[in-house]
């Protein structure tokens, strides 16, 4: 049977008290409505997944489009069952199965789906919806049963009786139905009466008048279904997502110290024997070899680091690629495609932009090397500034490998020393320097012999 599923992403979501739409916020590094569909692609191709979007509807199709999956407006947010009747009409009238999730629930699983699948798949019910209970079920709709066990109705918290109120299972808004049945009776939700909004929930009674079963399917495990709808959810989910990334690699084989200290995007992996120092943030789709150590309070951005890499602590690198037994801080910058060779070296308060250093390299101490090319095995010294930009453009600086760069070294760009050629300490270098050759380009200095006596004598 064919599973299509519809994620309703059109709210703006007034309790974030954002200008932001509330499924573009992040949790665990992505987009609360990008969880969402990962999830769904569990149950679907993403051919037959539906975003609904309306506010913001081109920043959230930008962002779900790479996923392949197909987009709806709803131009007018009046409510989640308006949201589903507007994908209805651009559906048409499907047989097989309709999934509908909410856009704001982003810890939820691809296997809780295909068990949701499984069990409406596996009844004569005209639909599935997934229930929990929680010690606190303020903000979530209640769920009505009958003497069956079915579900009766949903009522929305502010519907509530006084006596409603104190039930505690609620609606996860995971609903999955016979299409067939759904398109035929979504027309009969009537506006509510004091919000003036479409409810989806009401399906459950409208179903059950029409003599349809709908089936709970209870989780035990409530984390799951958490909707986000203010930024305090949103920090709960992100916690939840971070915890649960830890666990996954812990159990993958990285050590990591006081795992509730660090910040883990989910789509990061990192090999066997890693370890994961406190308070590192690992985030974007950075990927970490073997035997790698990433020290406390190190931020690596959609970086890339080979096996047997040292990262020191308080080290920044974005955007860069660092390759086997590299070693890298403290205290050490790396951006905008750094390319840091094998067993290279980059010390405290060296900053590399768009530079690439050769296998054995080093630079320990601070330093800026922008728009570089540097050979293997040379060694740049203390302070060297690469003079890259003159105010208009960025000019390309080439260090042959084996090149000796002396300490407080400025080299203006466009620049190019050869190979196993030395830069005198505090030299200032214009011209080119050939291979082998010793350049010096510093004052010569002057030495006064007895000038303190003799000024003494003048005054
Ligand atoms: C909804 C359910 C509630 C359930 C809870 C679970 C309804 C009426 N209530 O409440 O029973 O317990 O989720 O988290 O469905 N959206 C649209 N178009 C609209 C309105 C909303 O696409 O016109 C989208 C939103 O972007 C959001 C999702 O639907 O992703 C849910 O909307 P939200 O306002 O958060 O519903 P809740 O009040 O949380
Ligand atoms: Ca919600």
């Amino acid at each position: 049977m064919n599973t299509t599923v519809v994620v309703l992403a059109a709210g703006l979501g007034t309790r974030m008290r954002s200008k932001r739409a509330k499924v573009l916020h992040r949790a665990g590094g992505l987009a609360l409505v990008e969880h969402v569909v990962a999830a769904a692609r569990a149950v679907a191709p993403a051919e037959r997944i539906i975003a609904v979007t309306g506010h913001q509807a081109e920043e959230v199709e930008a962002l779900l489009q790479p996923q392949g999956i197909r987009f709806v407006r709803q131009t007018e947010q009046k409510g989640t069952g308006h949201a589903v009747a507007s994908a209805c009409k651009a559906l048409s009238q499907e047989e097989g199965l309709l999934m509908v999730l909410y856009g704001d629930t982003p810890l939820l699983s691809g296997s809780t789906l295909t068990r949701l699948r499984d069990a409406q798949a596996g009844s004569n019910a005209a639909a599935t919806l997934i229930t929990t209970t929680l010690p606190d079920p303020t903000g979530y709709g209640r769920v009505l049963f009958d003497e069956q066990g079915n579900v009766r109705a949903i009522v929305e918290q502010k519907a509530c009786t006084k006596e409603q109120l104190s039930i505690r299972v609620i609606n996860s808004g995971i609903y999955c139905f016979r299409a067939e049945v759904l398109w035929r009776h979504i027309d009969e939700i009537e506006p509510n009466k004091a919000s003036g909004e479409y409810y989806l929930t009401d399906m459950a009674e409208i179903l059950a008048r029409h003599g349809h079963h709908v089936q709970p399917m209870h989780l035990d495990e409530a984390n799951e279904l958490l909707g986000i709808n203010t930024r305090v959810d949103l920090a709960d989910a992100d916690r939840l997502l971070r915890q649960r990334k830890a666990e996954a690699l812990m159990l993958s084989g990285v050590t990591i110290e006081r795992p509730e200290t660090v910040t883990i995007d989910v789509q990061v992996c990192a090999g066997m024997d890693t370890i994961i120092e406190p308070f590192a943030r690992l985030l974007g789709s950075t990927e970490i070899g073997q035997d790698c150590r990433i020290g406390a309070g190190a931020i690596l951005e959609s970086t890339v680091l080979a096996d047997r890499v040292t990262v020191a602590p308080y080290t920044l690198i974005a955007d860069s690629r660092i390759e086997e037994g590299a070693r890298i801080g403290p205290f050490a910058r790396l951006r905008m495609d750094a390319r840091v060779g094998p067993d290279a070296r980059i010390g405290n308060f060296v900053e590399l932009k768009k530079t690439r250093l050769g296998a054995g390299a080093k630079s320990q101490h601070l330093a800026y090397l922008g728009d570089a090319e540097i050979g293997a095995g040379s060694n740049i010294g203390a302070g060297t500034i690469t003079c890259n930009f003159d105010g208009e453009k960025k000019h390309e600086t080439k260090i042959g490998a084996g090149a000796f760069i002396g300490s407080n070294a400025t080299l203006v760009a466009p620049i190019e020393i050869g190979p196993e050629s030395y830069v005198g300490a505090g030299s200032v270098i214009t011209d080119p320097v050939p291979a082998q050759a010793l350049a010096l380009g510093r004052g010569r200095q002057v030495i006064k012999p007895d000038w303190v006596s003799k000024r003494k004598k003048k005054s």
